[in-house]
């Protein structure tokens, strides 16, 4: 039964594809925007330590077993999970964790949309020369400006969900694939070209300092309203989600590309370079970005608009600045849209596979709702700026509803998918079926990935979880 079909919705033409579009998923705004801006608000370097410990132990591991379970289902997450659990001779109930995913794709795709439409309104503000020459308040300027006008959000946002909508109707191999083969090489080297202008222009060795040498103290102590410190390891589960979030797992997304997976591919090699990739780009980005808000003195804390107020500035004092600038935030708009299709492909692939009806009129309806759903991240920045539902809790006291959607998803769905999808791998789905599917053999390699999924990395999940609630529940 499962194994050797191919699924209904395609398959990639070769295993570079797949890689490439794995890849595009997982490079995006997670790495540009969000990592640097989660690193500068949980104290730095300690906080990318443990980043990187979640890619290596926890990461790697879900991400070979999502696309193990998806080539070997080779359908929508949904339905995958269905088919695999009745293969292991298990309950049905496996197919809820596809839902659990396709709702976290679908939040997640809710304000990802909105942020990348900021991307798309810098394309403009770039290429018309505000930022030549501009100080640190005018560059501000223009990202308050932005933000603070519901209208101009929603055009953006309206637009990027459009060309979301537009690439998923089209199907597996509908242009993607070729857009993707030259963008994500010149993303990498316009980020090159900042960090070489951040070596010479910034504050680079205070940047180095604050993202490399640990110091475990900012990540585990916040201050309270009072401006008293108290400990949380809500950085750490920041940190872990971000994993989750960064490497596009935990919700389906690597699964559903991977049942277009063509048989005979290395899953392993696979999964290690896109990895690699992934967190190369983001660490690039780190270093574009952090010697700009030392010498400028911008807060490192200083939240979702941190890209946003200092790419500009060094876009301003370069040689070319308008034409790299431009150039950048094309391409930053292009990494996120090879990132958001892969967020509402499961949930389109189980509509077409379930409701019978056409790529074309499901995404048509998933591109509403999750456009409407939109707007209340859309408001977070402007006339609900002030809105704080969770305010009581330390660790919310400054959330606004952008933020809290993104923690749901994130911090606790993510998680709660990758852990759930390492607990099928090993303890439901049989030994000789993950051997088989893996094609490493019974080798070291293949223990070790079993040895991880099956203790090492439930345990950390369980562990970071149990203390984030253990110490919300004691404020
Ligand atoms: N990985 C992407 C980024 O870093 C975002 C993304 C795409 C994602 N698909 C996903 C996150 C699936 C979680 C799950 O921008």
């Amino acid at each position: 039964m499962a194994g050797n079909q191919i699924s209904m919705h395609g398959q990639w033409s070769s295993r570079w594809v797949f890689i490439l579009a794995a890849t595009g998923s997982a490079v995006g705004l997670g790495n540009i925007w969000k990592f640097p801006y989660i690193t500068g608000e949980n104290g730095g370097g300690a906080f990318v330590l443990v980043y990187l410990a979640c890619i290596a132990v926890i990461g790697i591991p879900i991400m070979m077993a999502e696309i193990m379970l998806g080539r070997r289902g080779r359908q929508s997450p949904i339905n995958t999970m269905h088919t695999l659990a009745i293969e292991a001779g298990h309950s049905t109930n496996w197919q809820y964790l596809g839902w659990l995913g396709v709702i976290a794709g679908f939040l997640i795709l809710s304000y990802y949309s909105v942020i990348a439409g900021w991307g798309l309104a810098y394309v403009v503000h770039a290429s018309s020369g505000v930022f030549t020459g501009a100080s640190v308040e005018v560059i501000n300027n223009v990202f308050f400006d932005l933000v603070s006008d519901p209208k101009q959000l929603i055009i953006w946002h309206s637009l990027f969900m459009v060309l979301t909508m537009f690439v998923v109707a089209r199907g597996v191999q509908g242009g993607l694939e070729k857009a993707v083969k030259f963008l994500m090489p010149a993303l990498f080297i316009i980020l090159l070209l900042l960090v070489a202008y951040a070596v010479q222009n910034g504050a680079f060795e205070q940047a180095v300092e604050f993202l490399f040498v640990p110091d475990f103290h900012a990540l585990f102590y916040k201050l309270d309203e009072h401006g008293q410190e108290y400990l949380t390891w809500n950085g750490v589960l920041i940190a872990m989600g971000h994993a989750f979030f960064t490497l596009s797992l935990g919700m389906g997304a690597i699964m559903v590309y991977g049942s277009y997976l063509p048989e005979n591919t290395s899953i392993t090699q696979t999964a290690f370079m896109i990895a690699i990739a992934d967190t190369v780009v983001a660490l690039l980005a780190g270093l574009a970005i952090f010697p700009i808000v030392f010498a400028t003195n911008l807060e490192p804390g200083s939240g979702p608009g941190l890209i946003f107020k200092t790419l500009p500035f060094a876009f301003g004092h370069m040689e070319g600045g308008v034409v790299f600038g431009t150039l950048f935030f094309i391409l930053l708009s292009f990494a996120a849209w090879t990132s958001s299709i892969s967020l509402i492909e499961p949930a389109l692939a189980w509509l077409v596979e379930s409701l019978g009806i056409g790529r074309i009129s499901a995404s048509i309806m998933i591109g509403i709702l999750c456009w409407a759903a939109g707007l209340l991240s859309v408001f977070s920045f402007n006339i609900w700026s002030d809105v704080k539902p969770l305010s009581d809790f330390n660790i919310f006291k400054d959330s606004t509803i952008f933020d809290l959607l993104d923690y749901l998803a994130v911090n606790i769905m993510l998680p709660l998918g990758g852990l759930l999808i390492a607990i099928f791998a090993v303890w439901i789905m049989s030994r000789e079926a993950s051997m088989e599917e893996l094609g490493m053999g019974d080798r070291f390699a293949y223990k070790l990935w079993r040895l991880l999924m099956r203790y090492i990395t439930p345990i950390a999940v369980i562990v970071v979880f149990l203390n984030v609630v253990g110490i919300i529940s004691f404020k």
